[in-house]
């Protein structure tokens, strides 16, 4: 069954699973005011509420979604629990820096960043500091001293990279140790979609380094729930780990095959599961109550070896590391 995880310089062991909020207040990608009008404020506070009361309490955002939408949307969620005297204290929060390479000065671009986070969060620290990806023009010591500047001053608890490769990993995460702060989490992209984290020996390498790996477009961007399919194909831009539906149809048929055995599992909570069974703590978003719901199912019971046997064989291997350099800001 699947166990609470320890993450370096958090207080307590987080829940198996998360939210991510990438769709939260983002226009271009995931529809608000655009292809998905039912996604509203209102359809995200029972997303939200749906996951917190199913025990889902870590929730992904970044200072890039939305243009900042993301964290303003959890910090008025938040806010109107506690004008509405819910105690929201066992919420985790994180979001990430941008690293652009035009942020040379990247000690003071992190510090001015995390800070207008936590104005928009209304949160007095961040509990998961990320670097969003490896694109500063600056070294790993630079960015290491950003990040333990930031924890000097109260900034964040724990900190943790996305998208770095395993080199890219160990050495920030060195630079890290020499500071007295230890690298907590590695968010990639990870699903059945794409295995190749786990085939090219990253998730070998953050269980080395005690890092947990965050599961990033972990029901591949809605593709891996069933309601796609190649007569059906997703709207908007799906672009991670982008193969033919047909070859998508393959998985979720194996995905509903396993499901069945388990009293009726969904294709998306068979999906998570297995993100689970790998040791990885998966972020799969939610616009709703339902789909919230559905993803909170994946918590509570396990796979067996011989169920993810059959899907480490289904599972497609994905992009390499260069092409999801070219991250959608995702
Ligand atoms: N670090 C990075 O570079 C990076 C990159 C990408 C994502 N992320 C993080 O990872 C999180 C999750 O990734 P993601 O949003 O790309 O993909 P995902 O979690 O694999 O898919 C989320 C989408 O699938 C659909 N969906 C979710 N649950 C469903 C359900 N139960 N039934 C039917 N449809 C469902 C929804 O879209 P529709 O309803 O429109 O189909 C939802 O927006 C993001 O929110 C973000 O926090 C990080």
């Amino acid at each position: 069954m699947s166990q609470p995880l320890e993450i370096a310089g958090l207080a307590d062991p987080v829940p198996p699973l998360g939210v991510g909020t990438w769709a939260w207040g983002d226009k271009g990608t995931w529809g608000m005011g655009g292809y998905d009008t039912d996604l509203t404020t209102a359809s995200i506070r029972e997303a939200w509420e749906a996951s917190l009361a199913a025990g889902v309490t870590f929730f992904d955002t970044a200072e890039v979604y939305g243009d900042g939408e993301s964290e303003r949307i959890i910090g008025s969620m938040l806010a109107d629990d506690r004008s509405a005297g819910t105690d929201r204290s066992g919420v985790v929060i994180a979001t990430k820096f941008m690293p652009y390479p035009w942020r040379f000065n990247v000690r003071s671009a992190l510090l001015a960043s995390a800070r207008a986070s936590i104005d928009r969060l209304g949160i007095d620290r961040i509990d998961l500091y990320q670097i969003h990806g490896p694109t500063s023009l600056r070294s790993h010591a630079a960015l290491a001293d950003a990040l333990a500047a930031a924890h000097e001053a109260g900034l964040v608890q724990a900190v943790g990279v996305s998208n770095y490769s395993i080199k890219e990993m160990a050495a920030i995460a060195a630079q890290l140790e020499r500071r007295g702060l230890r690298l907590a989490t590695n968010q990639i992209e990870y699903s059945l979609l794409r295995r190749r984290p786990e085939t090219g020996g990253l998730l070998a390498a953050c269980r080395d380094l005690g890092v947990v790996p965050l599961a990033y477009s972990p029901i591949g961007q809605g593709r891996l729930t069933g309601k796609y399919s190649a007569a059906n194909p997703p709207p908007g831009r799906r672009g991670f780990s982008a193969h033919p539906m047909a070859l998508v149809d393959r998985v979720v048929d194996e995905l509903r095959r396993i499901g069945a055995t388990h009293g009726d599992r969904t294709p998306s909570q068979v999906a998570l599961n297995w993100l689970m069974a790998k040791g990885t703590l998966p972020i799969p978003g939610a616009k709703n109550r339902k789909q919230a719901e559905e993803n909170a199912g994946a918590l509570g019971w396990s796979l067996s070896d011989d169920d993810v046997a059959a899907l480490d064989e289904a599972a497609l291997e994905g992009t390499s590391s260069l092409q999801n350099r070219f991250w959608q800001h995702g």
